[in-house]
């Protein structure tokens, strides 16, 4: 049993090294795009007849992740957000804290629209 459990890791381990963008210590960490974590919740505040969203991006990887990009097709907001923490590309993509690398410290924004806006990580560089 501990022999197959050693064996998925290692080969985790190796699956994760073929994998674009990925570092030897990245993947010795097995840190990983999903290690962004992204939490959208109602703060109960209207801006201009408009729900505010309150966006929690927690990295939950050892490593910190820089060039963090999420999906968020569709974006709009009345709200203005500072764009050191999330600019929206103007498509599909959202970059976080303007690139500069995410620690464990959450990153936090506020959004207002009328419904939220799926957001899930879509790329990241990993650096242990
Ligand atoms: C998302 O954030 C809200 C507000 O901070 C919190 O109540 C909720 O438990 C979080 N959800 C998850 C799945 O972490
Ligand atoms: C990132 O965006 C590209 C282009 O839209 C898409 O093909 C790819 O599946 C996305 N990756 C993830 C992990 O969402």
């Amino acid at each position: 049993m501990a022999a197959t459990i050693k064996n998925i890791r290692i080969f985790l381990f190796f699956l994760c090294l073929i994998s674009q963008g990925n570092s030897f210590f990245s993947c010795l960490n097995s840190c990983s795009l999903t290690d962004l974590y992204v939490n959208t919740s109602k703060t109960g505040v209207t801006i201009q007849g408009k729900s505010e969203w309150l966006v929690t991006v927690t990295n939950n990887c050892q490593c910190s992740q820089s060039q963090g990009i999420l999906n968020c097709p569709g974006y709009k907001t009345v709200e203005p957000v500072d764009p050191n923490i999330l600019t929206y590309s103007g498509t599909d993509y959202c970059l976080i804290n303007y690139g500069k690398p995410i620690y464990k410290q959450p990153i936090t924004f506020k959004y207002a629209w009328d419904t939220t806006f799926s957001m899930s990580p879509n790329s990241s560089q990993i650096t242990c």
